[in-house]
């Protein structure tokens, strides 16, 4: 099971790490990849959807439900099954204005527009809606030519995205690299946009439309971040899900290699302390134990190309004598490993896909946690467990992680008491009514009591 490392990558920057000061990081491999010059990409193919031929937007009708009032109070996706008319000859990507019942009586036959979004015949998302219509009714996007219905709006979410940031306090001299635009918790589906290294954005693409309206999303961010290169991520295997096969070689686009590392400075955590930081991918959380002045501090990841950037990223950092990692499966490092850690963090990939993945899940969740607690100092320490699985985090309003680690605890004879829960930073904004799913991320904070009596 793998995470996309882009994700991985972000969330290093979250909350996880606001107790710790700022060491530099390389720029994540991937990220450096490509920038794109987006006036040169105005003179390329446009997309294949049809709203530039189309000069209004088609209505797509739902069906009375007990589904029809979430979508007048803003859920985002809309499922085939909630669909009763379409228009014909729609194809993916195409703007549609999305009409309900406005009432759950059925004599009352009367509908109402509540948002404007983007068809998918080849999704299980048939439409993502990108703007309601009852928080912008002023705009009154329903009448506007397509094209310029999707301008406007993405130029309003940015727009929105980018004062929500302001707003708390991003970018600061802490962090030049943060979150601005967190797909359906700043109401664009698919969408995220990542600010790297305070010059930056790397876009993030995981559904057919953004790819459709690639020169659009990019000419609109552009218009609000000027100064910033862009550079554009895909994720194949969510593309995939939605419909969307990525050309083999796209030479449409025009590309530049960035062969200079971007250096970034993040929010870091401990203090004289032998640290073990198990799924450590780029270093996230090591550089920032040894920031804070850890004595010694050993990485964990089963990936080469992780291993190989935290090893940068270390040396970035002149940390290499207080740094060293095993390039492992964590199972296996965790059962043949006879050394003990003063702190221990432990941030597995999602385990837990969906719910009916979860007992199974909160098995392999209880194992690794015994087993990173087994390897606890006997004199007690700081013990970070996460959970990135959305099923997991939400179960029981939190509760069900909570207690497999209590779980967990017991199996291992230690004694733990919960210091803090945290999540993602605020800068990975959340929609909880219209994309619960955005509640993904669990960290809670332990302090694991010095082992008592004998074994
Ligand atoms: C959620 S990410 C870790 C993110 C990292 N702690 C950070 O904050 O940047 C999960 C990591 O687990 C690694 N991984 C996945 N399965 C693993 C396994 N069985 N053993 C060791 N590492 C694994 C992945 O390569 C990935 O780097």
């Amino acid at each position: 099971m793998f995470i996309h490392p882009a994700r991985c990558f972000v969330r290093s920057l979250t909350t996880k790490h606001s107790f710790l000061l700022a060491p530099q990081q390389i720029l994540p491999r991937h990220y450096q990849a490509t920038r794109l010059f987006v006036g040169a990409l105005e003179e390329t193919k446009e997309s294949t959807a049809s709203t530039t031929e189309s000069k209004s937007i088609p209505r797509v009708t739902l069906k009375r439900n007990r589904q029809t009032k979430a979508f007048r109070d803003g859920t985002q996706l809309v499922f085939s099954k909630s669909i009763d008319k379409t228009p014909k000859k729609l194809q993916s990507g195409d703007l549609v204005a999305v009409d309900v019942p406005v009432s759950n009586d059925a004599n009352n036959t009367q509908t109402t527009v509540v948002g404007v979004g983007v068809y998918n015949p080849d999704s299980m998302y048939r439409v993502r809606i990108l703007c309601h219509t009852f928080l912008n009714a002023d705009l009154k996007l329903e009448s506007m030519d397509p094209e310029i219905a999707l301008s406007t709006i993405l130029k309003l979410q940015f727009d929105k995205a980018l004062e929500t940031r302001r707003t708390i306090g991003l970018p600061s001299s802490d962090t030049d690299t943060f979150r601005l635009f967190n797909g359906e918790g700043d109401g664009l589906s698919g969408l995220a946009v990542d600010i790297v290294g305070g010059n930056t954005a790397v876009i993030m693409s995981s559904a057919a439309w953004c790819q459709l309206h690639q020169s659009s999303i990019l000419k609109s961010l552009q218009e609000v971040l000027p100064e910033m290169d862009l550079v554009w991520k895909t994720t194949p295997s969510r593309l995939r899900q939605d419909g969307y096969e990525e050309p083999e070689e796209s030479d449409e686009v025009p590309e530049e290699e960035n062969e200079e590392p971007v250096i970034v400075t993040e929010n870091a955590l401990c203090d004289g302390k032998k640290v073990l930081d198990l799924c450590c991918y780029h270093g996230g959380f090591s550089l920032n134990a040894v920031k804070n002045n850890a004595v010694h501090v050993t990485g964990v990841d089963s990936s080469k190309d992780a291993i190989d950037t935290y090893t940068e990223n270390a040396k970035l950092n002149g940390f290499e004598d207080r740094i060293d990692f095993v390039r492992s499966d964590i199972s296996t490092f965790m059962k043949s490993c006879n050394e003990k850690y003063d702190v221990i963090v432990l941030d597995p990939p999602k385990l837990a896909p969906s719910m009916s993945t979860l007992n199974k899940a909160s098995r392999k969740y209880k194992s690794l946690n015994k087993d990173a607690l087994e390897l606890m100092s006997n004199d007690g320490g700081i013990f970070m467990t996460c959970t990135c699985s959305s099923a997991m985090t939400q179960k029981d309003g939190g509760n069900f992680f909570l207690q497999t680690i209590q779980q967990a605890s017991l199996s291992a004879r230690r004694e733990i008491t919960l210091l803090r829960v945290s999540g993602a930073a605020p800068c990975h904004t959340q929609s909880p009514a219209s994309f619960p799913a955005g509640n993904y991320l669990t960290a809670a904070l332990f302090y694991v009591k010095p082992k008592s009596g004998t074994d």
